[in-house]
């Protein structure tokens, strides 16, 4: 019964961040980042979030994770970890529970960051990055810790010999798949990934494009990918959003939108994109 809903429904969502200046610091104004998006995914669906810089993709990713605190609207999610005995998933809106319902949906949604350099903690092995959730959220400890982590290593294409290591003696693609680990190591429903190639090296892009589908497959995963990147919506988005100004301007099936956009900002963006590749 509960599969029918989408596993995520998000009405409304606004984040308005205050402009202050001078100083008193007082506020003059908000930037209005995400300025009331609706969006849908159903289960086992990979939805693009795409527009130009600085249209809102990463607030809106992070306000639908509740990250960073959105300023209206609802975000519903089927949880997993909520549900109650007996039921299979509950229905809780992710914009108002509470601090420790919050923690135990980390469960369910999890984040990949763009920048594998920067969100990994250099003092960390990866050993402990990898196994932090599951250590913090009393999932595993000890020997079984340390079996998860290998699977979870063997997962994402890296092996049990680089535990001990640190992040920082890593490529950037393999830094990345630390990150996707981390981000798998509690099973989530849905794995919200903000530009999660585009700071890799070109040559490298692809096998973790082919990664991410890969674990899609294996972990049943449902996806919001935040990305500029139309090559990346190509790959391995069923559907796409796409956002101007803070705001949803269209939304399609990847196949038709390439073939008809509607708007004429996507138009314009994919004209863009068409200028480059050739
Ligand atoms: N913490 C913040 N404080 C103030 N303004 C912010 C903050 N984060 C983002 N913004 C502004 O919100 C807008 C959207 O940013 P962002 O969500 O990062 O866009 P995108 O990911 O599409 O490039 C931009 O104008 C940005 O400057
Ligand atoms: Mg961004």
């Amino acid at each position: 019964m509960t599969n029918k809903e989408p596993l995520l429904e998000v009405r409304n969502l606004e984040k308005h961040f205050p402009v202050r200046r001078g100083i008193l610091r007082r506020t003059q104004g908000y930037v209005k980042a995400v300025d009331g998006v609706s969006l849908t995914l159903d289960r086992g669906e990979t939805l693009g979030l795409v527009g130009e810089s600085g249209c809102g993709k990463t607030t809106a990713g992070r306000s639908i994770l509740r990250l960073i605190s959105p300023s209206r609207g609802d975000i519903l999610f089927s949880s997993r970890s909520l549900s109650g005995e007996g039921e299979e998933t509950r229905r809780v809106n992710v914009a108002t529970v509470s601090r420790e319902e919050l923690r135990q949906l980390r469960r369910d949604m999890q984040i990949i960051f763009q920048d594998p350099y920067s969100s990994l903690d250099p003092r960390m092995s990866v050993a402990d990055l990898v196994g932090e959730p599951l250590y913090v959220h009393g999932i595993a400890k000890g020997a079984e810790l340390h079996d998860r982590v290998e699977q979870l290593l063997v997962a994402v294409g890296l092996n049990a010999d680089h535990m001990q290591r640190y992040s920082h003696e890593f490529s950037g693609g393999q830094r990345q798949r630390i990150g996707i680990a981390r981000a798998l190591a509690l099973r989530p429903q849905m794995i919200v990934a903000d530009e999660p190639i585009s700071a890799l090296d070109v040559s490298i892009q692809a096998q973790v494009v082919t990664l991410l589908q890969d674990l899609q497959e294996e972990f049943d995963l449902t996806y919001l990918i935040v990305t500029h990147d139309l090559t990346v919506v190509r790959y391995l988005c069923d559907r796409v959003a796409v956002m101007y100004l803070g705001q949803i301007v269209e939304i399609a099936t990847a196949e038709a939108l390439f073939a008809d956009p509607l708007h004429p900002y996507t138009e314009a963006l994919l004209s863009v994109r068409t200028a480059v590749e050739n």
